[in-house]
């Protein structure tokens, strides 16, 4: 299966991801963790990356393409695209790859929330950078305050998860990344819209549900 995740910043993308490729057996092509390795190898990418990230703006179209192209080749087209694509060029160069390999997205899951409920996600949000696990200090906790559950260690807050860059992060959303869903309506891709202003196990189960059919 190839599917597409959308959602605005802490719509819970990651989270639901993670839930997607435990039932499925797909690799979880995150574009956001994957500029965050090649931040953290320092690599030219991740360093060309660096300011736009930190300031809440889209890395530029060009650059994140041939990112997620390369991650797509090693997917062998069993992938979940988080945080991917997020304009409207991306859309169109992905499906450009697609088309040029015979293939296409199965799916694109639209996670909908408010902008409201989505700050306090996002400052309550702990991450363990070694496994990429997500946690919430009130509404998905470890067992141990600020440690993974899966023994990595300490878990640490995004430097991008400061109130002015979430302020700036669902601006971009709103500008450059909504229109993504229009986008793939227009094409005539199958879209499944999920309330995610709900507990997380209600969200999954609702996601899970509507996969089943799609994989079927
Ligand atoms: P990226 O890492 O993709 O960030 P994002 O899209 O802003 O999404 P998040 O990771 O913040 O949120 P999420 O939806 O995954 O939520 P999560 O599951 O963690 O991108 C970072 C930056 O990289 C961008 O700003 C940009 O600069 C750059 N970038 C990345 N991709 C790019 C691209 N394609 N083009 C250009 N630039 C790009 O959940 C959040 C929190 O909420 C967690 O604590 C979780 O436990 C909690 N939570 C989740 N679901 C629920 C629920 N139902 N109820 C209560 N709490 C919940």
């Amino acid at each position: 299966m190839r599917l597409i995740l959308l959602g605005p910043p802490g719509a819970g993308k990651g989270t639901q991801c993670k839930r997607i490729i435990d039932k499925y057996g797909m690799a979880h092509l995150s574009s956001g963790d994957i500029l965050r390795d090649e931040r953290a190898a320092g690599t030219e990418l991740g360093a060309k990356a660096q300011g736009y990230m930190d300031s809440g703006e889209l890395v530029p179209d060009d650059l994140i393409i041939a990112m997620m192209a390369g991650a797509m080749a090693k997917a062998a087209g069993n992938y979940v695209l988080d945080g991917f694509p997020r304009t409207v060029v991306q859309g169109e160069g992905l499906d450009s790859a697609l088309a040029g390999a015979g293939e296409k997205i199965d799916a694109v899951v639209n996670l909908v929330v408010a902008d409201e409920v989505i700050a306090a996600r996002l400052t309550g949000r702990r991450s363990c950078p070694k496994c990429g696990a997500v946690y919430h200090v009130e509404n998905l906790k470890p067992k141990t305050d600020g440690k993974c559950d899966k023994g990595c260690g300490d878990l640490v807050q995004r430097d991008d998860d400061k109130p002015e860059v979430i302020s700036n992060r669902l601006k971009t959303y709103h500008t450059q990344t909504a229109a993504v869903v229009g986008y793939y309506e227009s094409k005539g891709n199958p879209i499944i819209t999920v309330d995610a202003d709900r507990d997380i196990d209600v969200v999954t189960a609702a996601v899970l549900a509507e996969l089943d059919d799609v994989s079927a």
